[in-house]
């Protein structure tokens, strides 16, 4: 079903259905106001620690709390009835064991309303989803390039060319396997987004990756030329509405200055009725 003749929010499983039909479609959010922008138009909207880097300054998403989670997931929650919301755990709440990875994704999904978590890691990961999934708690998992392990990847390389293929088809298989119901995959090789897509039985949801994977994520201040600080490959720009905002920010300045705002149009009277000449 497409997301504009949905009227309520799908579950995870409903996602998990969607593999070889109409592409997923996803885009992250952070506000209330973007959140009711996309409802209509996403199957699912991810919360995603990103949003450390979009909002809040931060030079990668490893300083991303659990409070900053709620608090924006709180405000995304409040814009969405008919797209799912999925919220990422951000690094440092899950790494530890099973046990710390589900206290923390069920206050995620208790404070928020989130329909299911995402975090990042493959085979590593795969005991940690085992033990989410059978608590109640639906994963999306994340494979590639997965940002809050910059450190020990060297950066925000192309993951997965030459022999590392196998060890990415490995992760995605793992998660599927764990039962995340999906699997975004960032930064690979196309063909090898595609082997994946075709040998897993869960949607993969690609950024950077291929348009064979089941579906489609990108941030949203990205797409929206929003986020001006660098422009991934992988980004496809739908509008410029941060040089948009500068400039009318400029206008405004200018109006001030030369006391062309406030217009009579803006301003009050003293309450008291003219009467005609
Ligand atoms: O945090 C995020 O925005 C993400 C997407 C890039 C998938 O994880």
């Amino acid at each position: 079903m497409s997301a504009t003749a949905r009227k309520t929010a799908p579950l995870p499983d409903d996602i998990r259905a969607m593999k070889r039909g109409t592409p997923i479609v996803s885009l992250t959010a952070y506000t209330t106001p973007m959140a009711q922008m996309m409802d209509a138009h996403c199957d699912f909207v991810l919360v995603g620690d990103s949003v450390g880097m979009v909002l809040h300054g931060l030079s990668s998403t490893l300083g991303v709390t659990m409070d900053m989670m709620v608090m924006h997931g709180q405000a995304v929650a409040r814009g969405l009835s008919s797209a799912m919301m999925v919220i990422d755990m951000p690094f440092g709440s899950y790494e530890e064991g099973p046990e710390q990875a589900f206290r923390n994704a069920a206050r995620l999904m208790a404070e928020t309303g989130a329909g299911a978590v995402k975090l990042e890691g493959g085979v590593a990961m795969a005991g940690t989803i085992a033990f989410l999934v059978a608590r109640g708690i639906p994963v999306m998992a994340h494979v590639g390039l997965t940002p809050q392990s910059i450190n020990t990847l060297g950066g925000y390389k192309v993951q997965g060319r030459g022999d590392a293929g196998a060890t990415l088809k490995a992760d995605a298989k793992a998660v599927a396997e764990a039962g995340a119901f999906a699997v975004v995959l960032e930064k690979v090789p196309e063909s090898l987004a595609n082997a994946i897509t075709g040998a897993i039985g869960i949607p993969t949801i690609g950024i950077g990756a291929s348009a064979g994977c089941d579906g489609q994520i990108l941030v949203v201040d990205d797409m929206l030329g929003l986020f001006t600080a660098f422009k991934a490959k992988f980004v496809k720009r739908y509008a410029e509405l941060g040089k948009d905002a500068e400039t009318a920010i400029a206008a405004y300045a200018e109006d001030v200055r030369a006391r062309r705002f406030p217009g009579p149009e803006h301003v009050f009277g003293d309450g008291v009725a003219r009467t005609k000449p």
